[in-house]
């Protein structure tokens, strides 16, 4: 069976004390859950990323930066090193969210340099994809899932496939004024996006996990995640209170048969 993959970014919420107190109380309402059968991952805000690090046990919870620089040092004010990264004891580091590319103006060929630095560094790189609603309103979203998966892939070598995770984020399906995907639409992108992983991993595209992000609920949780090439949930809103999101993973499990 499948593992399933259930992960949160806090994006720029909760200061050091609520990461930690959410942290700690999600290892234990989730600690009596199988990591055989599931992966749990929380992407909180840079300031939280040591003190965060050294309250949990990262063999509950693995623990993400929401971004990172593709240079060791340097004169990047305000960007974050690799080595800075690797001193919080981190486990994955996030490229190419949405929020990123959209309000920050981040380039595939930017994240290209953050996915080859992150896995030089011996992070799993989780690289955020998805198309815009002017995109989808064309019917281009296949050609932009594939263009930023090629360039964000861009000489990545396969010996690092098992570090790699992608996540699918339609970008008009994320915050509060997104409109969640359907189970349908999402699983028809989630094809599109392992067929092109397999193009350019013939040997070990398969085993790259795809999650679908953007809007999640206790209302789609459960349609979302028995498709069969969704193999996980990123979720925003719904997952920041800890009480919340374990009831929403335990239903997700049940609806996937566990
Ligand atoms: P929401 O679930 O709040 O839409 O956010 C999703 C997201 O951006 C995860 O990275």
């Amino acid at each position: 069976m499948k593992k399933l993959y259930f992960g949160s970014n806090l994006k720029m919420y909760k200061t050091i004390r609520e990461t930690t107190e959410y942290l700690i109380s999600l290892a234990s309402l989730t600690g009596d859950i199988s990591r055989e059968e599931i992966e749990l991952f929380i992407i909180p805000s840079y300031t939280s990323l040591e003190r965060a690090s050294a309250a949990i046990d990262h063999n509950l919870i693995k623990l993400g930066a929401q971004n990172m620089c593709w240079e060791e040092q340097g004169q990047f004010t305000g960007e974050i090193s690799p080595l800075m990264l690797q001193e919080a004891g981190l486990d994955l580091v996030m490229i190419g969210h949405s929020e990123r590319r959209h309000v920050f103006r981040e380039t595939d060929e930017e994240e290209n340099r953050k996915v080859k630095c992150a896995l030089e560094h011996g992070f799993t790189a989780l690289l955020c994809i998805g198309e815009t609603a002017e995109d989808k309103k064309y019917g281009a979203g296949p050609e932009v899932l594939r263009m930023q998966l090629k360039k964000g892939f861009y000489e990545v070598d396969p010996s690092h496939i098992g570090k790699i995770w992608v996540a699918y984020e339609p970008v008009w399906s994320i915050g509060v004024s997104g409109t969640p995907a359907s189970a349908d639409y999402a699983e028809k992108m989630h094809k599109e996006i392992k067929q092109c992983l397999l193009e350019l991993f013939p040997e070990q595209g398969a085993g790259i996990p795809v999650l679908y992000g953007g809007s999640v609920n206790p209302g789609n949780a459960e349609e979302l995640i028995v498709q069969p090439s969704i193999d996980g949930l990123f979720v925003g809103r719904a997952a920041w209170q800890a009480d919340k999101f374990n009831t929403l993973i335990r239903s997700a499990m049940k609806a996937a048969g566990r």
